[in-house]
């Protein structure tokens, strides 16, 4: 290998941070994505993606959308350019769109953005994506929107955040006022303090009078009485003492945190400078054959997402591929690990909101859209060279269950090969009944459309007209230490036992209250509820 190659390799590692946001519906996510782009260049007037929003939550039927556009609107990378980064964003589906390849998102992500209402706090969604950073250890950056509407105290969202959550915060910016008051920001990192103005949503890059601290012009600027509350926060967080410590940062330990309004564009460039700074570049990651680092010469990846096209004139698949090591050519052809074979990746797409647009190349930290005839499947690696397998991509605690029936026999094959199908390309999850009477499977998923999906594709593509009748339960546990525990065990209280694809006994609860009581009856247990790599 040449050292041009490898200089090449290492200038665009340096240079590429990729990212997902993770929030809770309506946190604003649509909104800051649309100004990082805009700051990116990559739009020119916000609006753009919010058009996409609303026309998404416009209809109802989504598939008929989709069939409309004839392309997914669930599948999103975005790259941009911004200081001379190459910026990937993740776009991680929140709303109605909520399934499993949200989660798996993650998997492809090197750092994550949690971005928070300020009249919120922390919410839901955003506490089962952070278990899945927290997991990944990844770094997670936090965006306390709205700060121009009334809200919370900054620092009891600190306290939510290190208490609940368990990380370390380090306030990069502090807000001057919140609500009708909010006056901007104090940056810590130069002590300058960034004045908002008050506007209507920003369709351009917001201009901020930026004054320094010790600047006497302050007083004609910012109100006495919040003025001389700045300076008392600013002492107290001097004595809160941490320092900002970006090998916590990096290790998901300690969270940096910023305030703004993404609707009016405050602090989103603050945030966005800050962030290349502190953000992890493409790292190594762990393979069979330990420890990668993305500059190693020869290109590999995984797949972490598989989209069906749910238009039938245009019925193909895309698989997501997260570039790990080396650099990817439009037509190379790899080794796919599981099925041993070579295949050639033609016909490589780059996604940028609902267009699609061919790539010649690509690096480490980089997603890349492959047409998928049936080839992949979550979790495979590709790789050139001497074979390497990344870890797969675990299953994750499903919320939803529902028997999936086939009324009609003569269609028993097509039925037993949809459900194959779509449970290989991870889809859905399925499960199944200890008793052997019941032989339909159970789908398991973590959103409503995950079960829309499954019926709508095992008519569409296998011909099958399903019913989906839903079961009682809302909360699944594995048991890592097998079927021997269970038994064990002797007779379980409110749940019932099931077994996953790979025969693994999974606990089914109504709620957290009936799990929380057999874990304190049953010790013994080891429940978790994240599922081993099958
Ligand atoms: P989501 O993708 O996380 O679901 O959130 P989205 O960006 O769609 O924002 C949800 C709502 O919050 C939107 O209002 C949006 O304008 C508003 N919003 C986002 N950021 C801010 C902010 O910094 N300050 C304030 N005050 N509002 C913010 P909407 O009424 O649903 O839509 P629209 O009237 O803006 O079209």
């Amino acid at each position: 290998m040449s050292n041009e190659i490898i200089t090449d390799l290492e200038n665009a590692v340096e240079k590429r941070r990729n990212f997902a946001i993770i929030s809770h519906p309506d946190a604003g996510k649509t909104t800051l994505t649309e100004k990082l782009l805009l700051y990116g260049g990559a739009i020119h007037q916000a609006g753009a993606v919010k058009a996409r929003r609303d026309q998404r939550k416009a209809t109802s039927d989504w598939m008929e959308m989709e069939k409309q556009r004839g392309i997914s609107i669930t599948s999103t990378v975005l790259q941009f350019g911004y200081d001379n980064f190459q910026i990937n964003l993740l776009d991680t589906p929140g709303h109605q769109d909520f399934s499993e390849d949200t989660y798996r998102t993650l998997a492809a992500a090197d750092n994550a953005v949690m971005l928070i209402d300020a009249a919120k706090g922390l919410e839901p969604q955003t506490r089962k994506l952070f278990e899945v950073c927290k997991m990944r250890e990844l770094p997670i950056f936090t965006f306390v929107n709205k700060m121009d509407r009334p809200g919370r105290e900054p620092l009891e969202l600190l306290d939510e955040i290190e208490r609940e959550l368990g990380l370390q915060t380090y306030a990069v910016n502090w807000p001057i006022g919140i609500g009708d008051r909010f006056a901007g920001v104090y940056n810590r990192r130069d002590q300058t303090i960034h004045l908002f103005e008050r506007r209507e949503h920003g369709s351009r890059e917001a201009q901020e009078t930026v004054i320094s601290l010790g600047d006497p012009k302050i007083e004609k600027y910012l109100p006495q009485d919040l003025y001389y509350q700045l300076k008392e926060d600013i002492e107290l967080l001097e004595e809160l003492g941490s320092e900002l410590d970006l090998e916590m940062v990096h290790a998901g330990q300690m969270t940096p945190v910023f305030f703004g309004s993404a609707m009016t564009n405050f602090g989103v460039q603050l945030f966005l400078d800050a962030f290349l700074d502190y953000a992890l570049k493409p790292i190594g990651r762990q393979s069979s054959v330990g420890i990668v680092d993305p500059t190693y010469p020869e290109f590999s990846g995984f797949v972490f997402k598989l989209q069906a096209n749910m238009d039938p004139k245009h019925r193909d698949r895309v698989a997501f591929v997260r570039v790990c090591t080396g650099k990817f050519e439009k037509d190379m052809v790899v080794n796919h690990v599981r099925t041993g074979k070579t295949v050639r990746l033609s016909r490589p797409q780059k996604l940028f909101a609902q267009d699609r647009e061919s790539i010649e190349e690509a690096y480490p930290g980089d997603v890349i859209g492959l047409n998928n005839p049936g080839v992949f499947a979550i979790g495979d690696t590709i790789y050139v060279g001497s074979k390497l397998e990344y870890e797969g991509i675990p299953c994750f605690s499903p919320e939803l269950f529902a028997y999936l029936k086939n009324p009609n026999p003569s269609k028993f094959k097509q039925f037993q090969k949809g459900i194959t199908e779509l449970q290989e390309e991870g889809a859905v999850q399925i499960m199944y009944s200890t008793d052997d009477f019941k032989r339909e499977p159970i789908l398991a998923a973590v959103g409503q459309l995950q079960f829309d999906v499954v019926q709508f594709r095992m008519l569409s593509e296998y011909g099958v007209e399903t019913q989906v009748e839903l079961l009682p339960y809302s909360v699944a546990r594995w048991v890592r230490n097998g079927w021997s525990a269970v038994e064990k065990a002797g007779r379980l209280f409110n749940c019932i036992t099931v077994k996953d694809n790979w025969n693994r006994p999974v606990l089914l609860f109504k709620n957290e209250w009936n799990l929380n009581q057999i874990i304190e009856d049953h010790p013994e247990l080891e429940l978790s509820n994240i599922a081993p790599v099958g």
